[in-house]
């Protein structure tokens, strides 16, 4: 979701921004009760029920998803993100195969291997940030694997992500401030001068990585193009890292909350799938998507005017009790398992299949390890808006199992 949005997101309701990110669930129900479609000036139109958002994210000829919806100083569309149908669907045919779930289960030995490299480097430690040390490191090297660059590079990549994503953060002013919105712009150039020179030292070498694809592509007998490339790894590289290190950050602390789940994934490791599942859906991690009105239209009744923002609360719906029986509730065991956790229509999340083996992955091999950890006493977590980061996350350690 672009940073813009998440920065007015931050106080519609006249609430704190981490406030939200890190309890959102009264925001949601306040919402759905009592304007399921609400615009707020300066924001945009929030649209929080199941019915609603379902319809907005199935309709891309009256919401776009075009940089309309979003500004994160890129110079052309992100490619699939901001492009619309039918166009969109030349980019996800070539996409989708690169990430289906056969190819993405194949990975599962070697995420595994990752997960157990990184706990090993905890060994002897009775307290780690969690954030640091795991959620932020895991996902990031997942992917600069799998794109063909070195590890080596994780620092670099990073400081581009952050950059773009929370730039205020990076800088320490406010959102709109002049230094921020530069330092931005400034990323953003960074991105295209680094994959530049990644696509032109490539020249002719090839191997069974993603970039190599992206070189060998074709769509409808064309290859992609030197910017539609660029294009692709701009996206993929704000989309496919802290939306895992979000979820791992989520997922943790209310397994720490909750240590009766904990136990339920030590005692059933098969049950870890369907836990995975319902914390997508319980915690939500990428709590809405932005998209823009094409024209004047209505929804729930609401005018809603033509260049219009929409904010698609995913999180609220996925707990709209209206909609789905029990979705107020946590259900580990839950048979049916519709969520818009990631999204849904045409830009449902080409990395999810990834995803769900990275998270599996993660709560598989460090309850395996480490079946003690707790919040370090005297911590308060807060999240981010928008994606649902932790800042910090300082965390104490039971002792940590050999991993042979
Ligand atoms: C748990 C982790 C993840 C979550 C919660 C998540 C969530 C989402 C959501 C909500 C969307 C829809 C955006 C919209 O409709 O505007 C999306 C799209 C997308 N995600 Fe993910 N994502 C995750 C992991 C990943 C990973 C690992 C990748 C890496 C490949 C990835 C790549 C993408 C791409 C490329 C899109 C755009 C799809 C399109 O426009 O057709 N995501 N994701």
């Amino acid at each position: 979701m672009a940073q813009e949005q998440s920065a007015m997101l931050s106080n519609p309701l006249g609430l704190a921004g981490d406030a939200v990110g890190t309890n959102p669930h009264p925001i949601y129900q306040a919402l759905r009760d009592n304007s399921p479609v609400l615009h707020v000036d300066g924001v945009g139109t929030l649209v929080s029920s199941w019915a609603l958002v379902d319809e907005v994210l199935h309709d891309t000829d009256r919401f776009s998803s075009s940089p309309a919806a979003g500004d994160l100083k890129n110079e052309r569309p992100l490619i699939p993100l901001q492009i619309d149908p039918p166009e969109h669907g030349k980019f996800r045919r070539i996409l989708d195969p690169l990430f289906s779930p056969k190819l993405m289960k194949q990975r599962e030995g070697d995420v595994e291997a990752l997960v157990h490299r990184l706990i090993d480097g905890f060994v002897g430690r009775s307290e780690i940030d969690f954030v640091a040390d795991f959620s932020v490191p895991f996902p990031s090297q997942v992917f600069i694997t799998m794109l063909g660059l070195p590890v080596e590079e994780l620092p670099k990549f990073l400081a581009m992500k952050d950059g773009i994503i929370r730039p205020d953060m990076v800088v320490g002013k406010p959102f709109d401030h002049p230094d921020v919105q530069e330092h931005q712009r400034a990323t953003a150039q960074s991105i295209y001068e680094y994959f530049d020179g990644v696509i032109n030292e490539r020249g002719g070498v090839r191997g069974d990585d993603l970039m190599s694809h992206f070189l060998d592509a074709e769509i409808d007998g064309e290859r992609l193009s030197h910017n539609d490339i660029l294009d692709i790894c701009f996206l993929f590289l704000i989309a496919g890292l802290d939306t895992v290190s979000a979820s791992l950050d989520c997922f943790f602390k209310y397994l720490i909350d909750h240590p009766e789940l904990r136990q339920v994934i030590i005692d059933d490791p098969e049950m870890i799938p369907s836990v995975v599942e319902e914390l997508l859906r319980w915690e939500t991690p990428v709590m809405s998507v932005p998209r823009a009105a094409t024209r004047d239209t209505e929804l729930g009744g609401c005018p809603i005017a033509a260049g219009e923002r929409v904010l698609v609360m995913l999180g609220s719906a996925n707990v709209d009790g209206s909609a789905n029986p029990d979705a107020d509730v946590p259900e580990w065991s839950r048979k049916i398992k519709r969520h818009f956790g990631f999204g849904g229509g045409p830009h449902r999340c080409l990395g999810s299949h990834l995803a769900r083996v990275e998270l599996r992955a993660a709560l598989k091999v460090w309850h395996q390890r480490i079946p003690e950890y707790g919040l370090k006493p005297g911590a308060e977590l807060t999240f981010t808006l928008g994606v649902r980061a932790a800042h910090d996350f300082p965390m104490t350690l039971g002792p940590v199992r050999d991993g042979s």
